[in-house]
């Protein structure tokens, strides 16, 4: 008989090649997209991955009620995987939500907490974590997957490196990605170490970040960024960091729907608006990867809407 349902179809993204950009930039660019996954980001890697984990280790069961803090990826795949196993699962999300992204969690039938008092950093972050310790104590047998520090997290995303080595043959010269948790970013570093790859990763983060920096700002694009250190040590054995505006972030997006016809989320017009910085300092004809992470049809109404970057953005 056969057997199957839409969780056997996470991973196993295509990698593709960006002409355009490649030629603008004198190097190799390779898309991992990401964006392709049922969910249309990288975090069903992560749902999918912690969530079968905690009931092999049975952790959870099917009278536990799943919590987590997401600003909105994550809280898709959970919601996707919780109704798939028959879980409750409340998602504490914040008003910088996608209101795709928020729809969609109610189709699949989350429960929406959402949070509406910034953090003292101009974000949510740190509220939403309190809302999550606050549900725990008050709700009986919940768990939370913990995106932050769970090493199930990570342990999901070595399969992007795995994955892009296979199609390419070899391992890229260099591979940039957007940081939250951190998550995926160590989960590549991991699986570069086992093998002692040659590549060499950038990671790109929101200005106004606390990840890499001590500078807050407010920030309105979701998926890139956090208002706290991140639990996943990541410094080590990163090559570099770049910082980019969410002016550049937006600027990057056109760029990249301009020259590829990839209509992409934030976080990856920010690794667009990064490669063009670093470019002139890569050896020309080398390799790199970025990662499409989300879809950009859930910024339709922020990032791709003119008045909504005037009033946001523009006047930051
Ligand atoms: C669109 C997008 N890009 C990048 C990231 C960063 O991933 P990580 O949390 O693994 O650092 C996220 C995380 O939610 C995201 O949603």
């Amino acid at each position: 008989m056969f057997m199957d349902n839409i969780l056997n179809h996470i991973g196993k993204t295509p990698l593709v090649h960006l002409d355009n950009l490649s030629q603008e930039l004198k190097i190799n660019v390779y898309a991992k997209m990401e964006s392709m996954n049922p969910g249309k980001s990288l975090k069903d890697r992560s749902s999918k991955n912690i969530l079968l984990q905690a009931l092999k280790r049975k952790l959870i069961n099917t009278k536990t009620t799943v919590i987590e803090s997401s600003s909105g990826n994550m809280a898709i795949g959970l919601a996707r995987v919780c109704s798939l196993l028959g879980l409750k699962f409340i998602a504490v999300v914040d008003p910088n939500i996608n209101s795709q992204t928020l729809k969609i969690l109610q189709l699949y039938g989350a429960h929406i907490e959402m949070v509406s008092v910034t953090d003292g950093t101009g974000s949510y972050l740190n509220t939403r974590l309190k809302r999550v310790q606050t549900l725990l104590s008050s709700i009986p047998n919940s768990y939370t997957t913990n995106q932050y520090s769970n090493p199930d997290n990570p342990q999901a995303h070595r399969h992007i490196f795995k994955e892009i080595k296979a199609d390419l043959g070899h391992s890229p010269d260099y591979l940039f990605t957007a940081v939250s948790t951190c998550g995926s970013v160590r989960g590549i570093l991991d699986e570069i170490a086992v093998n002692q790859d040659k590549t060499k990763v950038i990671a790109v983060d929101a200005e106004g970040s606390l990840i890499f920096s001590d500078q807050v700002k407010t920030r309105y694009i979701p998926g890139m960024g956090a208002s706290r250190k991140p639990d996943f040590d990541i410094t080590q054995s990163l090559y570099a960091h770049q910082l980019v505006s969410e002016q550049e972030t937006i600027a990057g997006c056109y760029q990249l729907l301009k020259l590829e016809c990839i209509l992409a989320g934030g976080s990856t017009g920010a690794q667009v608006a990064a490669l063009m910085k670093r470019a002139p300092t890569l050896e020309p004809g080398a390799d790199v990867c970025m990662i499409v992470a989300d879809d950009g049809e859930r910024y339709l109404d922020t990032i791709y809407d003119t008045e909504w970057v005037k009033r946001k953005i523009d006047k930051k």
